[in-house]
């Protein structure tokens, strides 16, 4: 019997191993020992490096995890992580991951729409999470208007460490203050000046990467391909980056902002119908955002029904705004009593925390980041070029009334302004001049799960012909795995990359893919969206 036993097993045992080496020969523990090893570059403190069996793992792990439907065992989680407090400990980092066949994911922030940056889909490859999120400094240099910002700070703190040094200089970027500078650059990265200004990336003037071979490079020794692919490209296919230096823009010391909500009951359609093509050429001054949510109503017969709230910021005076939106857009019935004057860092706060608490914040709540809630949620994105009939908006409050108030927020973002003055190979983003306002969607992930993702893909296909087509465009920082993935290891295929590649950048995808050829032939960094290299003149 005990032969038997032994008889059968070993070879099952042998061919598991043997299957196991065949796939992956990544060495977590050899990771571990390399990166705390005194011979190495920077040596790292072992209570800086935890493995899954470390008390702080967990705590570490989910701390920046800002989207909770990530927190499932269908997601691989990182076979080490490391929290660097020293810009040459990221290359002791890549240097050991490279020795012992680790891939690498990066986070900042944490906010990624796919959750990327800290799990991965590829079951079988172990990684290591490189967590930036004790390199966070801020230095702002109000004379020279610049700021330098290392990785791991959140706009929070970007915006707080600013407003210390100046009540009329900003750095135009996004809402939401515990989203990180790095990511939302990495992207593009908009937000409430992106009409005066442009986009986060359109003011960063310089940056510095540690690349495959372990170097720290800054723009000069990157060069400007490596440069532009970094500002919206999607950092994490081409390095990793220590920090950015930011051109400040400036504000005036007092703005205007308002909050006006309309529901289908009170005219919404025939607001929002006109807005489509009004919003994107008034003055680069205005920014209004419109989010539109399923809510509930007693007094209507379905018990629900749709609400847009029309979120505003004005780089001037109330009085100034209200003559100009009561002659451009009569419709909104805009009166005195909606329109508040606020400081600089007022405004921010509130539009950073989306109109939320606007009574009991203080600017050092920017710097706080427990003190937004994270919400589990699935997301995608979409940009109209030509406006969407009065039709075709009833069919999307329709599809909207389906699911449960609460439940769903699609955000209509006005485009226009600075954002169209910019060439589109300017930078990755692409989607500049001709678009009228980019559609964010998204669905609470609760309850019937499958469900959700159901609706959410039956809510893209609603939109299909009234947005941008050939390629159907989307928002690279808005990640959606549902537009495709590469392979866990081996060669990508150009053809499949394209997919989501042409999705995101347009034919920006074939200068990414040349510039990823030269930083990164050997796909070191690499995810479930990187861009693949391919040398100059292979077969594009
Ligand atoms: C609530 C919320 C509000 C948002 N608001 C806006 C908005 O107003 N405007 C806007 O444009 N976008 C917005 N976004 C989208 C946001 O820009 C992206 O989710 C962005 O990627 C988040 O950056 P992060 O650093 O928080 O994310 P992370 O998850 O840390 O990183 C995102 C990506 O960047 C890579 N990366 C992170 N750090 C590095 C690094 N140091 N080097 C190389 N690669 C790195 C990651 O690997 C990953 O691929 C919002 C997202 C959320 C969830
Ligand atoms: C993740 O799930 C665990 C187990 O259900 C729970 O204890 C933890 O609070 C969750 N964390 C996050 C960030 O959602
Ligand atoms: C809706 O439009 C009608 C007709 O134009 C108007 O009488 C009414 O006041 C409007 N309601 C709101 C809430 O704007």
């Amino acid at each position: 019997m005990k032969n038997f036993t032994s008889s059968i097993l070993f070879p099952i045992s042998l061919l598991f191993l043997l299957s196991f080496s065949y796939v992956n020969s990544a060495n977590p523990s050899g990771f571990i020992k390399c990166v705390t090893r005194n011979s190495q570059v920077s040596k790292i403190l072992a209570s800086n490096v935890l493995a899954p069996s470390d008390s702080s793992y967990t705590a570490t792990y989910e701390f920046s995890m800002r989207n909770p439907r990530f927190n499932t065992s269908e997601r691989l989680k990182p076979a080490v992580i490391v929290t660097p407090v020293a810009d040459s400990q990221v290359q002791t980092v890549v240097n050991c991951a490279k020795t012992f066949d680790m891939q690498i994911r990066i986070r900042s922030g944490g906010h990624d729409f796919e959750g990327l940056s800290y799990s991965s889909t590829y079951q079988n490859v172990p990684f290591v999470l490189l967590d930036m999120i004790k390199l966070k400094s801020v230095t702002v240099d109000a004379k020279a208007k610049t700021a330098i910002v290392q990785a791991g700070a959140t706009l929070g703190e970007v915006y707080y460490w600013i407003y210390r040094a100046s009540g009329t200089l900003a750095f135009p970027a996004g809402v939401w203050s515990t989203v990180g500078a790095t990511g939302l650059i990495c992207g593009g990265g908009y937000g409430p000046l992106r009409r005066k200004y442009g986009l986060a990336a359109d003011n960063v003037i310089d940056a510095r990467l540690v690349d495959a071979k372990g170097r720290i490079l800054d723009r000069q020794a990157m060069g400007e391909d490596v440069f532009w692919a970094l500002r919206g490209g999607g950092c994490a296919s081409f390095g990793i980056v220590l920090s950015w230096t930011l051109n400040l823009v400036d504000v005036p010391e007092k703005v205007t902002t308002f909050l006006i909500q309309r529901t289908l009951e009170q005219n919404a359609t025939k607001i929002i119908h006109p807005f489509q093509t009004i919003a994107p050429k008034l003055p680069k001054e205005v920014d209004i955002r419109v989010r539109i949510s399923t809510i509930e109503s007693p007094t209507t017969a379905r018990g629900k029904t749709v609400e847009l709230s029309f979120t505003g910021l004005y780089l001037g005076a109330p009085d100034v705004l209200l003559k100009l939106i009561q002659k451009k857009l009569p419709q909104l019935i805009m009166v005195k009593e909606d329109l508040k004057e606020h400081t600089w860092i007022e405004a921010v706060m509130e539009s950073s925390f989306f109109n939320m608490f606007e009574d009991t914040y203080s600017p050092e709540d920017l710097l706080d980041r427990t003190f937004l809630f994270d919400l589990p949620t699935k997301a995608k994105s979409d940009f109209v070029r030509d406006p969407i009939s009065e039709e075709g908006l009833e069919g999307l409050w329709e599809k909207l009334l389906e699911v449960n108030p609460a439940e769903t927020t699609i955000i209509f973002t006005p485009y226009g302004g600075r954002l169209s003055e910019i060439k589109e190979s300017a930078l990755p983003f692409p989607n500049r001049a001709g678009t009228l306002y980019m559609v964010y969607t998204r669905v609470l992930w609760v309850g019937d799960t499958t469900k959700k993702l159901e609706w959410i893909r039956s809510l893209y296909s609603y939109l299909t012909p009234y947005v941008s087509n050939n390629p159907r465009r989307a928002y690279s920082n808005y990640d959606d795995i549902d537009l495709g993935i590469n392979p866990a290891t081996g060669p990508i295929t150009l053809a499949d990359a394209k997919v989501w590649g042409k999705a995101y950048y347009k034919s920006n995808f074939d200068r990414l893919v040349r510039v990823k050829g030269m930083i990164d032939p050997d796909n070191f960094f690499r995810h479930e969206q990187s861009i693949p290299p391919f040398l100059p003149k292979a077969d594009m």
